[in-house]
């Protein structure tokens, strides 16, 4: 029999059985640890019964939260099968269908607000929480990271199920906004209630990144992956992480081993896991290191996105590959695709026309070796890069490339105050102290 009822966590659930909501509140809870698979298991509830309201709107929200346009017709059609549940959705229903029906017209900040308002007023509808704080990422409102979670937890405490998610989520929104101290305290609170957190895990790597513990970095998710790398599907991004931290130690071989085996590996089916690719390859290319032929396969995973004008953060990933595999045709229509974008509707046009179009041009100009042109077109958007979404630790492309660029152009002042501002919060970072070294060896200006 279908009625309104509640999930263990009392939010209304509507047009489900017990049984209906006992499968959910299984789902809630893959999700919130990001441990496979809900999206799996949400397909299971739907074919039970596939008028369940709650589950079409689960099922969209991860597929919107993916960022990637390749999954925006199965994200299509997600909405569409909410949206035809409307008449039998409750309130809190209503405002996650919104949201996904925002996302798919391409305003993410109105989804964001959306998902937001459910959470405020279900503040354990831990899906709320967790797809705002994921669209806070982004659209990189580094605060709203934590606020958003504080508003929830005076509603929460140990004896509520699922409670170290919400901490997770927590930590990670403190170290976004420079409280490493807490958020490390909270992160490792809430691995300690569940091992499989890898949202936690993550947040605690994000400090150690932040603070240039790389040693620390590499021991704590080396400790903490035999709990949420079994099942886990953010592992390749912690594993990109600890590439960072290894690379960090000076053991360039290691950190290509670690991203052979745990992200090119799985062959990048999402755009998230040719981000952390990408990333990870500029990093070593533009330090000199010979990367074989790894650009290839990022390059190719862009390339079916080349038209996508989806997401600008995705953008500039997919021109730092085009650009490693020396694709100057894929580059060139990138930016075309960008320009539409920045001409069109929809918060990516904000991102594409403040942060997408300069970084894209910088990129392009470092790849081809003009190091001043980069550095005037890069240089204006290292301050408010974050507009465009993602973590200070993937946004340090930014001021990565600005260095390499200010130090291959000869321009001393500018490399000195890029190294001065990198020491200044990692003062024992080997890639640091390497980039130092080559500022003094610079002429001085003042001899000039
Ligand atoms: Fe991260």
């Amino acid at each position: 029999m279908m009625r309104t009822t509640t999930d263990l966590w009392g939010n209304p659930v509507s047009n489900a059985s017990a049984a209906d909501i006992r499968g959910l509140e299984g789902a809630i809870t893959l999700m919130n640890a990001y441990q496979a698979d809900p999206l799996a298991a949400v397909d299971r509830l739907i074919a039970e019964n596939p008028e369940f309201v709650m589950a079409h709107a689960f099922r969209a929200g991860m597929l919107a939260t993916t960022g990637d346009k390749a999954f925006e017709g199965e994200l299509a059609k997600s909405v569409a099968a909410a949206e035809a549940l409307l008449a039998k959705a409750n309130d809190r229903e209503r405002l996650h269908i919104a949201a996904t029906r925002a996302w798919l017209d391409g305003r993410f900040d109105e989804a964001n607000d959306r998902w937001g308002r459910a959470a405020m007023l279900y503040p354990r509808d831990t899906l709320a929480v967790q797809f705002a704080q994921l669209t806070d990422f982004f659209l990189g409102y580094s605060h709203m990271l934590r606020d958003r979670v504080a508003r929830v937890l005076p509603h929460w405490d140990k004896n509520v199920p699922n409670y170290g998610f919400v901490l997770g989520m927590y930590a990670f929104g403190l170290e976004e906004s420079g409280d490493y101290a807490q958020a490390e305290s909270m992160g490792r609170e809430a691995v300690a209630l569940d091992g499989r957190d890898a949202w936690a895990a993550h947040a605690v790597a994000h400090v150690m990144e932040m603070q240039g513990r790389a040693t620390d970095g590499a021991e704590w998710l080396e400790t903490t992956s035999a709990h949420w790398a079994p099942n886990g599907l953010f592992n390749f991004h912690n594993w990109w992480h600890q590439a960072l931290f290894v690379l960090d130690t000076g053991d360039v071989k290691g950190a290509l081993g670690i991203f052979d085996k745990k992200i090119a590996a799985n062959g990048y089916s999402q755009a998230l896991e040719l981000v952390d690719g990408a990333a990870m390859m500029w990093r070593l290319s533009s330090f000199g290191h010979d990367v074989g032929d790894r650009w290839t396969k990022i390059a190719d995973g862009w390339t079916s996105r080349l038209n996508d004008g989806y997401y600008a953060f995705n953008d500039l990933h997919a021109m730092m590959s085009f650009i490693g595999a020396g694709r100057a045709a894929e580059q060139k229509l990138l930016l075309k695709a960008a320009e539409r974008s920045a001409e069109g509707k929809g918060t990516n046009a904000m991102m594409s026309r403040e942060i997408g179009l300069p970084s894209l041009k910088g990129f392009m100009a470092f790849g081809r070796g003009a190091y001043d042109e980069a550095v005037e077109h890069l240089l204006p958007v290292r301050g408010k890069a974050n507009r465009f979404g993602g973590s200070h630790a993937q946004r340090d492309i930014f001021s990565w490339t600005l260095v390499e660029a200010a130090l291959r152009a000869g321009d001393r002042s500018l490399a000195e105050g890029l190294v001065a501002e990198r020491l200044a919060g990692k003062p024992e970072s080997r890639i640091n102290l390497a980039w130092d070294e080559r500022v003094c060896q610079l002429p001085s200006r003042l001899a000039a």
